[in-house]
């Protein structure tokens, strides 16, 4: 077999002869001469039992059945419960049944042999039985071996685990970290171009928050146009910003209506849209909106400008901004208290000429929200107020636009406070005060 060659070992293995006749024991050593053997022998089952004490590595046991104090049978039972693995052979006479049964039931015996043996037969046994006890022996120490690979293993796994959890919670926190810079990159941005949209309205006094309502009517509408959210930021960006290129031109052009105009302020007027994309194309991220700006006067029909574009060739965020832009510039001029629905009627009449009326369905309902809380107006169980910045709180209504000391609009009419509208007002009117307090509306 070739697994008992694989395991076969220089050491010879001990053989421990039990017989109360000391020719049988001399005899059994002859026998064992030529063999690997190790061998001892012993006189008595007693003195055998001695021997196993000192001697745990012995691989076979052979003994005699008939010995006086102690039977062989007796013997081997004991030599079990000492050495497990060791082979146990009884020697016996024809008439020793029972004897046997004991030996092989009680004591383990592997085989029994009877009284006089051949000796070639008995070497053979001898031979088998200690192949066995290397097996034995071999199947428990790789089963040792399996036992500690398995063990460390174990420990492995655990290590590992740990290292996983560690980096893991590594990557989770440098993740939350890259958010929260994320974010106020974001709110940055966001400042930034809320900043500029502060600009334009500076530039040109007459449109007020302009911006800012073209901007909220033009992500309503677009939102219920169900645009994606990428789109109505750009929208968003796009609408505060529309007007940018209003900043370079003079101011004759931003006096007058476009119908008011002579040529050459006409011309100028009908840059703005291009120089405004102009303005912003060194931001990257603004560009998509600046392609929205561009295009936020084309007209449906192709009689806009700056590039006489026409249909769906326009992109829809310009065509939202163009109607909004258009809804803004009309309801300024009108003061009255229908002025919602006039504006409403007026824009009507538009659609299909100027603006797209895909875009029809969509504009009246963000029109009367933006418009309602503007013109809301004292008499109505309400009464404006003027409060320091210091006293303004949370949940009162702008009843006048919040405009810093050199006239920026810091907050439209019609918006409710929030405390971080307070916090930034507070700021800004210790960097450029006001004259005034702020206007709301209180209960009367
Ligand atoms: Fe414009
Ligand atoms: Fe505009």
């Amino acid at each position: 077999m070739e697994t008992v060659n694989e395991i076969k070992s220089d050491t010879p293995v001990e053989i421990l002869f039990v017989d109360d006749e000391k020719n049988v024991l001399q005899s059994l050593r002859r026998l064992c001469i030529e063999g690997n053997y190790s061998v001892i022998l012993a006189n008595s089952g007693e003195e055998a039992l001695e021997i196993l004490k000192n001697n745990p590595n012995i691989g076979l046991i052979v003994s005699d059945q008939r010995m006086p104090a102690m039977t062989g049978s007796e013997f081997l039972e004991k030599a079990k419960e000492m050495l497990p693995d060791t082979v146990r052979i009884l020697l016996t006479g024809y008439a020793d049944i029972n004897a046997v049964a004991d030996a092989i039931n009680k004591g383990g015996a592997y085989r029994y042999i009877t009284k006089p043996w051949n000796d070639e037969e008995l070497l053979q046994i001898i031979g088998d039985a200690v192949r066995r006890y290397s097996l034995i022996k071999e199947n428990k120490r790789l089963q040792e071996i399996i036992k500690k690979q398995n063990e460390e293993l174990k420990k492995w796994n655990s290590q590992l685990e740990y290292f996983v959890q560690e980096q893991t919670l590594e990557i989770q926190n440098k993740n939350k970290e890259l958010e929260k810079l994320n974010k106020n990159l974001k709110v940055n941005f966001k400042n930034s171009i809320h900043a500029f949209s502060s600009l334009i309205e500076l530039r040109d006094k007459k449109t007020g928050n302009h911006s800012r309502n073209v901007a909220e009517m033009s992500t309503k509408i677009a939102r219920a146009m169900n645009l994606s959210a990428g789109e109505v930021e750009t929208i968003a960006i796009a609408a505060l910003l529309h007007d940018i290129g209003k900043i370079g031109i003079p101011d004759v052009a931003l006096l007058l209506e476009i119908d008011e105009m002579d040529t050459e302020a006409r011309n100028e007027y009908m840059q703005h849209p291009v120089r405004g994309q102009a303005a912003i194309d060194s931001v990257e991220d603004l560009r998509e909106a600046g392609v929205l700006i561009r295009h936020h006067h084309e007209w449906h029909n192709g009689m806009g400008f700056p590039d006489k574009l026409s249909g769906e060739k326009i992109p829809v965020g310009a065509r939202i901004i163009a109607i909004t832009d258009f809804i803004e510039r009309e309801f300024r001029k009108l003061n009255a208290d229908n002025a919602i629905q006039l504006v409403l009627d007026k824009i009507k009449k538009e659609f299909g000429k100027r603006f797209d009326p895909q875009i029809s369905p969509f504009i009246e309902a963000p029109v009367r929200e933006v418009y309602s809380k503007i013109s809301l107006k004292t008499g109505t169980k309400m009464v404006e107020m003027e409060l320091s910045v210091n006293d303004i709180k949370e949940g009162l209504l702008l009843s006048r636009d919040v405009k810093s000391g050199t006239g920026i609009i810091l907050l439209s009419k019609g918006t409710t406070l929030k405390w971080k509208n307070i916090q930034a007002l507070r700021r800004y009117y210790q960097l450029d005060p006001s004259e005034t307090g702020i206007f709301v509306l209180v209960p009367r």
